[in-house]
């Protein structure tokens, strides 16, 4: 019989994820292998991990406040996932390190953050994004966007246009994280094309070269609170 908390299976040592501070994002796709959250960077654990401090502590206060509180957050999923405890350091391309046996994905707006964790016998890579509705102005789409998403954006009511535009931008956004560990690459915002498969799933494509493994998943949308979209990208093995 198991005598102590060492001694019981790893299962137990699960954490409840879903509390006051981290709370649901995606939760049809959650599973053990699977965690996912998001929270508001006042209301998330804002202590530094030693070894992390060193990647941000010449950084603005505002900005150690969401690299801290995302890492924490991400540290969470990773436990609930009976993941062991280590720090995500940043590399000179400022893109995070996860250590070997896990993949994720970090994402923050001026007051939330959310955050994915994997493991990476499951999960290839994956990309998550936040963005607060109403940042991307028309102003900006002939950049942002190619000229059938363009079309497509301007036949919706203008309220519509300017969700729907923030949910673009957010998916390309996701994509460019999840494609990154893989490729090393950079990706513009013309090199690749979204559409709308339903209310909550977009596709993408490349507009120009072969189509990769990295285009082939669905990218998951959910709107988060009344400000913000957030866009989602799972790579599986
Ligand atoms: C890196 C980038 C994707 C970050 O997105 P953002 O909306 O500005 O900021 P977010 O808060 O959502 O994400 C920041 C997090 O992304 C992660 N990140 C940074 N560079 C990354 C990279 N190359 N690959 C994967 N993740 C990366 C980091 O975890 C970072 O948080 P941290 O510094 O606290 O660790 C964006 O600034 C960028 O450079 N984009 C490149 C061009 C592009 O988006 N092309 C899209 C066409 S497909």
């Amino acid at each position: 019989m198991p005598t102590g908390s060492a001694d019981l299976p790893r299962l137990f040592s699960q954490e409840p994820l879903h509390h006051m501070s981290i709370q649901p994002l995606f939760s049809y796709l959650e599973s053990s292998t699977l965690a996912l959250g998001w929270g508001h960077i006042d209301k998330l654990d804002t202590t530094p991990d030693p070894e992390e401090w060193l990647d941000i502590e010449h950084a603005a206060a505002a900005r150690q406040k969401e690299f801290i509180a995302g890492r924490n957050l991400a540290r969470a999923l990773a436990r609930s996932l009976a993941l062991p405890d280590a720090p995500l350091r940043r590399a000179d391309d400022r893109s995070p390190r996860w250590p070997a046996d896990r993949c994720g994905s970090l994402t923050h707006c001026a007051t939330v953050c959310a955050a994915v964790v994997s493991t990476t016998k499951e999960m290839q890579s994956v990309g998550i994004d936040l963005e607060t509705i109403g940042r991307v102005e028309a102003k900006l789409w002939p950049t942002l966007f190619t000229a059938r998403e363009r079309d497509y954006l301007e036949q919706l009511e203008p309220e519509k246009a300017s969700v729907e535009a923030t949910v673009f931008f957010s998916a390309k956004e996701s994509f460019y994280k999840c494609q990154y560990p893989l490729t090393q690459s950079w990706v513009g915002f013309q090199d690749v094309e979204l559409e709308r498969s339903d209310d909550k799933v977009l596709r993408i494509s490349p507009t120009n070269g072969d189509k990769r493994p990295w285009h082939a998943p669905p990218i998951h949308i959910a709107a988060v609170d009344e400000q913000h979209v957030a866009s989602l990208i799972l790579l599986y093995r």
